[in-house]
């Protein structure tokens, strides 16, 4: 067996390039290509990105898009995604453009509150405690106001802390559970801080709280955190149109698509693994947005899929009626987001998604991210029942398979016109290429 590695961080870029290829690419000198083929010429930038991270040895590419034509709240945008997988841009162009003729998306924040814990253990006598807590509160935001000070300007802060007794479920086990409102920036650090200084405050006043025995006064700090369950940051998306608006398909009418298209929705509300693949559709939007604008993806996938199961079963997120002739579909998502702080004014492209999107405030992206869930949504849906999944996917697929192959712009050009009618697999493209260049 080799000897683990020591001191890798401080290795240069190189020696961890050489170091790895020594290790585990047998020296191949294709392999230490490829990985220096994504650098940046422009040093100042590569040397951006290397720093966002730890241990950089390259970049990791990811198609940057853009799906325009989406009619949010009156307004014309052009929504900026970094998505890998093909059809998820082309289905959210399409529906923002079936729904810019049909009143466009209406989105509205409820809600922009989030969370953090600080998760004690008290030995002791929970009345007494919870005596302490109400001399300690006004301790803990006075603690806290350094760090507050500027949020509070912007018109954010500590909302609210309570102490919860949590006994029931684990011994002598407590939280500060505190609310906050960040503002435009997602929080985290923000966050993380002030409940940092909680725990400090409640820890050291513990100890001069007259009341408490001595073992009362340990109290034993065992996390501090922010939650990405943000079940009370919360944005709503929605499209609606008369049902005889509704169909786009002349084989099919408004009445016959809502019918198909409440049952598909229904059926991911009841139905477990439907409603994870549904919700997934949701996220290709979702994240691609949220990527492309440098925020958390997988904080909000956590906090999202977290609240598809917030009654007890994992359920669709988004929902539709018809009624009174109308036909509605809607979502209500967490999104704890950010458009100040952390990426937003460090990476170029971050920078330029929100300049493309109009220098948007926290509550318009999480309109934005909303609205591309819901379009993407409505896309796989719709040509879930009608076309079916593959249709376009295979399209797409058609091409990739052709690029591997290095299909010349005629060549493509009579293959694509061949799959109109013609069922894709990667062997039949194969093979329809190999006819065409033995003739
Ligand atoms: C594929 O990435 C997403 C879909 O499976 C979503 C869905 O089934 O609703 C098409």
């Amino acid at each position: 067996m080799t000897e683990p590695v020591a001191g890798f961080s401080k290795f240069s870029k190189e020696e961890k390039i050489e170091w790895l290829s020594n290790r585990y690419l047998n020296n191949d000198k294709e392999a230490t290509k490829v990985l220096k083929q994504y650098w940046n010429e422009d040093y100042k930038l590569q040397q951006l990105h290397d720093e966002f991270t730890e241990n950089t040895i390259s970049n990791f590419y990811l198609p940057f898009g853009l799906a325009p034509n989406f009619l949010i709240n009156g307004k014309l945008l052009a929504i900026p995604m970094a998505i890998e997988e093909s059809s998820v841009i082309a289905a959210a162009s399409k529906a923002a453009k079936f729904w810019g003729t049909r009143g466009g998306f209406k989105a509205e924040v409820l809600n922009m509150n989030k969370i953090g814990q600080v998760h004690f253990i008290y030995n002791g006598d929970s009345g007494k405690l919870q005596r302490f807590f109400e001399t300690l509160k006004p301790q803990l935001l006075k603690a806290v106001k350094p760090i507050t000070k500027n949020m509070e300007k912007r018109g954010g802060g500590v909302l609210g802390i309570k102490l919860r007794d949590k006994t029931a479920d684990l011994k002598n086990y407590y939280q500060l559970h505190c609310n906050f409102d960040t503002r435009d920036s997602m929080g985290a650090n923000f966050i993380n801080s002030c409940l940092e200084k909680f725990a400090e405050v409640l820890q050291n006043e513990a100890q001069k709280f007259a009341d408490f025995t001595a073992e009362e006064k340990d109290i034993e700090i065992l996390m501090s955190i922010l939650s990405n369950y943000v079940p009370e940051c919360i944005v709503r998306a929605e499209v609606s149109c008369p049902l005889d608006e509704l169909s786009d398909d002349p084989e099919m009418d408004g009445q016959e698509f809502a019918d198909k298209f409440l049952r598909a929705i229904r059926i991911a509300e009841i139905e477990k693994y439907r409603a994870v693949t549904h919700n997934k559709g949701i996220m290709n939007g979702v994240d691609a947005v949220v990527l492309a604008t440098g925020n958390d993806f997988r904080a909000v996938e956590a906090g999202i899929h977290a609240y598809a199961a917030k009654d007890g079963e994992y359920t669709s997120l988004t929902h539709a009626t018809v009624e009174n002739g109308i036909f509605r579909f809607w979502m209500e998502i967490p999104l704890a987001l950010g458009t100040v702080g952390g990426l937003t004014s460090l990476h170029p492209l971050v920078k330029l998604a929100l300049q493309i999107l109009q220098t948007p405030s926290a509550e318009d992206l999480m309109k934005i991210v909303a609205v591309a869930g819901l379009a993407q949504n409505f896309a796989a849906v719709k040509s879930l029942i009608t076309t079916g999944i593959q249709q376009g996917h295979m399209k797409m697929h058609l091409m990739n398979i052709l690029n591997q192959q290095q299909a010349t712009p005629q060549e493509k050009e009579i293959i694509v016109d061949y799959f109109r009618n013609n069922t894709v697999t990667h062997s039949s493209v194969i093979a329809q290429l190999e006819k065409i260049r033995q003739q």
